[in-house]
């Protein structure tokens, strides 16, 4: 089974990962060494701090052995085909991690690998994270019946946590500015896949989408790759910075989420970043017991 789409495992799959998380969090030792031999290829062709580190950690703590690729050095559709790069670490790997630009990349990917193939974040999703944050939201209370304002830029994070989010039952709020809205395909899949009554909205009142949120999460306005839109996303995207005066039309016990890395003051303020209720290191750290989980569950 592959996970390049936070939906390849179906929403009882989804919840059974994150059960998984929650267990191999509360008893790492339980997992430890449990997977001695396997070789996981963990390759980049974008810059990672979390994912990377995260990754590679939960190899090592089940005794898998992990193995970092970048760019520079395989030339992924450059210096060979996609289709042929999968061909060969398929003879080596037992699992192939790929952080590509490309979506179609992965599927590629997917198509010529046995191993399973996971997406550490492409321009269209990043299911991983998904995982960790629902994690993260799990934590602090039921995950059926809550309600999450994504603020800001209706990008690859955006898209992986609303399918997610909808196939568990919480609500999402997508709120940006005109024009950077999740693409209509996915809100119409996280709508399909939407249980236990919950609503995935999308508008540009910032105010009535964070109102009563039980959480408020953001990103940055401009991801890797888009570095050269900054100045105007910045523009545009103000109004939507997510700062105490907004994080305080959340629920009194709503917690803050940000995938990291944060722009701060730009899309989030430090009084907010920092405030006794952001749980975003939490979230960072969920990224491996998330990790270890899926990779615990596709290697059975
Ligand atoms: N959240 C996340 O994926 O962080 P990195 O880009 O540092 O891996
Ligand atoms: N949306 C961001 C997420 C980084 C983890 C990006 O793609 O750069």
């Amino acid at each position: 089974m592959d996970f390049v789409h936070v939906t390849d495992l179906g929403s009882d799959g989804l919840a059974s990962v994150l059960q998984r998380a929650a267990a191999v969090k509360a008893d790492p030792s339980a997992s430890a060494g449990s997977r001695t031999g396997l070789k996981v290829g963990l390759f980049f062709e974008k810059p990672s701090t979390r994912t990377r580190v995260s990754c590679e950690v939960a190899c090592i703590d089940v005794g898998a052995a992990p193995l970092v690729l970048k760019q520079e050095e395989v030339g992924l559709g450059k210096r060979e085909s996609v289709e042929d790069v999968a061909r060969v670490l398929d003879r080596y790997l037992d699992v192939l991690a790929f952080r590509v630009f490309d979506h179609s990349n992965l599927t590629a990917l997917e198509a010529n690998a046995e191993a399973p193939v996971i997406n550490l974040l492409s321009d269209l999703e990043h299911p991983c994270q998904a995982l960790a944050d629902l994690q993260t939201l799990a934590e602090n209370k039921p995950l059926s019946g809550q309600v999450v304002a994504f603020v800001g830029d209706g990008n690859n994070v955006c898209n992986s946590f609303m399918l997610a989010g909808a196939a568990m039952g919480v609500s999402v709020r997508v709120t940006g500015p005109a024009g950077f809205d999740p693409p209509a395909d996915v809100v119409a899949r996280a709508r399909a896949l939407a249980v236990d009554g919950a609503e995935i909205v999308v508008t540009d009142d910032v105010e009535s989408a964070v109102r009563g949120a039980d959480a408020v999460y953001t990103d940055v306005w401009a991801s890797m790759g888009q570095e050269e839109e900054a100045a105007e996303r910045r523009r545009l995207f103000m109004p939507y910075q997510v700062n105490e005066n907004l994080f305080g039309l959340a629920a009194d016990d709503g917690i803050f989420l940000h995938c990291l890395p944060a722009h701060r003051g730009d899309e989030v303020t430090d009084g907010v970043a920092d405030h006794e209720r952001s749980r975003i290191f939490d979230q960072a750290e969920n990224r491996m017991h998330a990790f270890k989980a899926l990779l615990l569950t596709l290697t059975e």
